[in-house]
């Protein structure tokens, strides 16, 4: 293929502006909304974090995804070069490139893990599916039984690697395929049923006892319970539920058609997102609270008190393989996220296929995964971070270097190319705002507020604030 072709495949462009916010939504609906929005807030002690999270969608996670939506379109191109490019065209150094090189070490390491915890949805699909929580002691599964049978499972390592594998699979077939064709397709109809099947376990957990206090615990905010790793936390969980830091949402940018409305788009994506982690998290501490489970039992979380929850239901079998597999589709849109600007990326500079592209970057990110399978076993550890005991070793390790570090870091420079670096009659033209003044309050988050802040949180972390 010459280059010229090549750029035109992997560039090809989305066909409306409506299957732009489908894919981004894909992107961004994942298992961040539905197993980790609920033990972050969870392991956080529940309303302070919830609002220190919903505070950092809006001031740092909406103006950052319109800067990388802008910067891709006006790009065009993968991630690292998209950036070189408009370096060059803001007459800014090439090293702006290596934003684009950050986000795709993200992108692995995200992804690495990502797809250890997908494999156990797919796990926990076949074990709904199959009716093993539904054993008809009396009252259903204890708790006691739920958490054993999560333990004993994550205690076996070929067993999650069969499962990771099976999972990458899934993610390496799309991704070679092309994205745009896949995608389409599978977003426009899964992502309406996890949302309806989400307010169906709204519904249940509205009428177990526990729902009052998780109303209670989730939108009361205990500020006492505040530390500073929490507030690390729920920004990065904010960068992380929206895809945003490392050029996920900035590729999906590059295929949007020109006349689509950057500031609209995003607000729904990032409503959209917000919503559903909320009604996760709704659907899931009353469980906890009516069983007795710990909210601070981390990862594990979901896949103690939806087998519970499903376990009691009628029709609980159905209803959870339904919703295992939904999530399992909510997860494959966004892997495929994940690795689409590293496989853009090999496609456009390195003459590489597709294909090869993509068995390439899915080979590295397998052998990756293979150390959080062992977080759960063999190779478990405590460490303390600023205070907070984590106890899933380098799983805990990854997930805060890329969830917590690196994509704000990424969203720092993100924020001071748009804001800084960028012409302000360029940035302008390409966001097209027509809302008076619409541009000018963009303006001002992502060049003060949003670098501000994030800043902020990384120093007050490290006790320099
Ligand atoms: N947002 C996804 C989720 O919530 C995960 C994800 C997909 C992601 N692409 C990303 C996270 C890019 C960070 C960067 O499950």
């Amino acid at each position: 293929m010459t280059e010229k072709a090549a750029k035109k495949y992997v560039h090809a462009q989305w066909s409306s502006r409506w299957v732009f916010i489908l894919a981004a939504t894909g992107s961004a609906v994942g298992l961040g909304n539905v197993w980790k929005f609920p033990y972050t807030t969870g392991v956080y002690g529940g309303g302070a974090f919830v609002l220190i999270y919903l505070l950092c969608v809006a001031a740092i996670g909406i103006p950052i995804m319109m800067a990388e939506v802008m910067l891709g379109r006006r790009g065009r191109q993968s991630p690292i070069n998209t950036m070189r490019k408009l370096a060059r065209a803001e007459g800014a150094s090439p090293l702006w490139g290596y934003l684009g090189w950050l986000g795709v070490l993200s992108g692995f390491l995200i992804l690495s893990y990502y797809s250890v915890i997908a494999g156990w949805t797919l796990a926990y699909f076949v074990r709904t599916a199959t009716g093993v929580f539904s054993v008809p002691v009396a009252g259903g599964m204890t708790p006691d039984g739920v958490q054993a049978i999560f333990a004993q499972f994550v205690s076996n390592p070929e067993a999650l690697l069969a499962w990771h594998t099976l999972f990458m699979i899934l993610t390496v077939v799309v991704v070679a395929r092309g994205v745009q064709s896949g995608l389409e397709k599978a977003v426009r109809w899964l992502m309406p049923a996890l949302f309806i099947l989400l307010l169906v376990l709204v519904g249940y957990a509205m009428n177990t006892d526990g729902f009052a206090q998780a109303m209670e615990f989730l939108f009361r905010p205990d500020f006492s319970k505040i530390t500073a790793p929490g507030v690390l936390s729920a920004m990065g969980q904010a960068f992380f539920s929206l895809s945003l830091g490392m050029g996920a949402i900035m590729i999906y940018g590059s295929y949007l058609p020109s006349n689509a409305s950057i500031a609209g788009t995003s607000v729904t994506i990032a409503a959209a997102d917000t919503l559903v982690a909320l009604l996760a998290g709704i659907a899931i501490f009353p469980i906890v609270f009516a069983n007795g489970l710990e909210p601070a039992a981390g990862p594990s979380l979901i896949f103690q008190t939806l087998p519970l929850a499903f376990g009691k239901m009628a029709g609980g079998d159905f209803f959870g393989a339904l919703f295992f597999l939904l999530l399992v589709f909510a997860a494959w849109t966004s892997a495929i996220s994940l690795i689409e600007p590293v496989v853009a990326w090999m496609a456009e500079n390195h003459g590489l296929t597709r294909v090869m592209a993509t068995a390439v970057a899915g080979t590295i990110t397998w052998v990756l995964g293979i150390v959080t399978i062992l977080s759960f076993n063999h190779w478990k550890f405590s460490f303390s971070f600023f205070g907070d005991v984590k106890e899933n070793g380098m799983f805990d390790v990854l997930d805060i270097l890329t969830a917590n570090i690196m994509l704000p870091v990424g969203g720092i420079f993100i924020a001071i190319f748009a804001g800084w670096i960028m012409k302000r009659r360029h940035s302008e033209e390409e966001m097209a705002i027509r809302t008076p003044g619409g541009y000018d309050l963009w303006w001002f988050l992502v060049r003060f507020v949003s670098p501000v802040l994030m800043i902020f949180v990384l120093l007050h972390l490290l006790g320099l604030f």
